[in-house]
């Protein structure tokens, strides 16, 4: 079924809580509306949307902004150490990683209580706690905007790095993601690295998919904002890597500084780089960082995209003077 909206409100679409309209909202449940909306929309302006968790809305959208509303999920392969799930995009992530907790499966777990939806999950490669979507993405099922065809992107072909894919790359609003295959085990493969996971899950009896699941929530409870009270999109900037010899000199310092191994150089915590320019004091008239991870810029209140922007500039700026290191957004600005 294919619903659609003319001038609409984007409020309830965007984590950030802009107050903004799309010329038009279209909103599909199979694959076939996909096929026809994409023969229909021919060159007009267009985005696709998840839960809205990671977009900031500079104002108005003049164009058509696309939503799958695809919830099924079907076990297509299984073996003794695995089974492979296709799941809807328009599943809401955190309900679709409790449904896999439940079943027994494991792999996801540490991604619990991240807002947002499955399609996008597979073009943003969530991550969080040592583990990224990617890791478990076995394919991407998608229908091309150029073309109407399907297509499906090999988890290869897909190209996940940190907060990267082909679909943030050449593959960039060309298609519309249908489904995503997750290969997840079914013997514990537990990634406990992160923090004190570990000592938190031994606390609640013991190390399972269910306790790193409450045990992560607790802990994005207590540092990330709910976007229900405070309009953000999770973190509004990348962690940057720099070449090791920076990381050094910094290092010598700021020996609290957190630094992590990671391809191409070191990387570096811009929520600590941030703290240490000291926005948890001070912030915009509307904007400014949550008060438990600096990571997170929020809407105090009526800002604007703008007003955003303006703000993050003021803090990448900060960051750059006071460390020679530039951050960069994570968050997709629409104009
Ligand atoms: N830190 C501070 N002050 C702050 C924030 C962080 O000193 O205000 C320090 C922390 O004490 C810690 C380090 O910086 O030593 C790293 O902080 P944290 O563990 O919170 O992780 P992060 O690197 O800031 C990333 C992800 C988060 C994810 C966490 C946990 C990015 C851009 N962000 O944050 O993802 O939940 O790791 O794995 O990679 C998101 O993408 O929306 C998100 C929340």
């Amino acid at each position: 079924m294919i619903d659609r909206f003319s001038s609409y409100s984007l409020l309830p679409h965007n984590t950030f809580g802009m107050d903004v309209k799309a010329a038009q909202f279209i909103e599909f449940t199979t694959v076939e509306d996909v096929i026809s909306i994409a023969k229909e929309l021919g060159g007009r302006k267009h985005l696709v949307i998840g839960g809205g968790s990671n977009l900031l809305f500079m104002g108005d959208y003049d164009g058509v902004v696309l939503h799958s509303a695809i919830k099924s999920v079907e076990v297509v392969g299984e073996t003794d150490d695995s089974v492979s799930v296709r799941a809807g995009s328009g599943i809401n992530w955190d309900e679709f990683v409790a449904y896999i907790v439940e079943q027994g499966w494991q792999g996801l777990e540490n991604l619990s209580a991240i807002p947002g939806e499955v399609g996008a999950s597979a073009v943003q490669n969530v991550g969080a706690y040592g583990v990224e979507a990617g890791d478990f993405i076995e394919k991407v099922e998608a229908i091309s905007l150029v073309d109407a065809t399907l297509k499906v992107f090999t988890k290869e072909e897909c190209a996940y790095a940190y907060r990267d894919s082909i679909f943030k790359k050449s593959e960039k609003g060309k298609n519309v993601i249908t489904h995503v295959i997750f290969k997840l085990n079914k013997k514990p493969d537990f990634v406990l690295s992160y923090g004190n996971l570990k000592e938190q899950c031994e606390a609640m009896g013991g190390v399972t998919a269910e306790n790193i699941r409450k045990a992560v929530c607790a802990t994005r409870a207590a540092k990330l904002p709910d976007p229900a009270e405070l309009g953000s999109a999770g973190s509004f900037f990348m962690n940057p890597v720099v070449d090791a010899a920076k990381a050094e000199e910094l290092k010598n310092i700021y020996p609290a500084m957190p630094v992590y191994p990671a391809p191409g150089g070191v990387k570096l915590s811009a929520g600590w780089l941030i703290d240490r320019c000291g926005w948890k004091e001070r912030s915009a008239e509307r904007v400014g960082v949550y008060r438990n991870q600096a990571l997170v810029v929020v809407n105090l209140g009526g800002a604007t995209g703008k007003d955003v922007i303006d703000f993050a500039t003021r803090v990448q700026d900060s960051v750059k003077e006071k460390f020679g290191v530039e951050i960069f957004p994570e968050v997709n600005v629409i104009d």
